[in-house]
């Protein structure tokens, strides 16, 4: 959170994505740290349920807005653009998810990856026992080596947590 508080003070963010938001812990922190405007959208019924009821509690309502849905199927252009996107949903999606919502990432805005590095996993792959973690360790080192040459966004890689993608879409 520190590292994303310092992107959202140092890039004066206003808007925030957050893609798989869980229980919505970690929105109340983003409301916390920030006086940005967030949407957060999340699959699960239950899930959205109770992170609706803690961003009332935390009395957020005015600037955190929690949808219910899955991320792949909202059309994204209604919800305006934002200067700080975060993909926390499923990894296996990760591309998907950066491909749609690009589109109203504000230039020289951040779209942000978490646990792109998977518990080191991603960097010793070799000491993975279970077939379907190695199968989704492949497919996070793939949307790494994407998100390395995608073309008009510059990606730089952090060893925090379990890994942070930072892409900065080029102005
Ligand atoms: C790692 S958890 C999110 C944690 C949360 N961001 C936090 O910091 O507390 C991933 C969440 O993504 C949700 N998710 C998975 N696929 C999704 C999709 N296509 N659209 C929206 N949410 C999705 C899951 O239901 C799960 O709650």
């Amino acid at each position: 959170m520190a590292f994303i508080k310092h992107i959202i003070t140092e890039r004066s963010i206003a808007r925030i994505l957050e893609l798989g938001g869980g229980f919505g812990f970690g929105t109340i922190r983003l409301a916390d740290i920030s006086q940005a405007d967030i949407i957060s959208i999340e699959i699960d019924h239950d899930r959205c349920d109770m992170a609706k009821k803690q961003v009332e509690a935390a009395h957020y309502s005015a600037r955190v807005q929690v949808i219910e849905g899955d991320a792949l199927t909202i059309d994204p252009l209604p919800l305006g653009k934002f200067g700080l996107i975060i993909i926390d949903a499923a990894k296996t999606k990760y591309q998907r998810l950066f491909e749609h919502y690009a589109p109203i990432l504000e230039n020289g805005g951040v779209m942000l990856s978490d646990n792109v590095l998977f518990r080191g996993q991603v960097q010793h792959p070799e000491t993975i026992l279970s077939r379907n973690r190695r199968q989704l360790v492949q497919k996070i080192t793939r949307y790494n080596e994407w998100l390395t040459h995608l073309e008009h966004y510059e990606t730089t890689f952090y060893d925090i947590g379990d890994g942070i993608a930072v892409s900065i879409k080029k102005e």
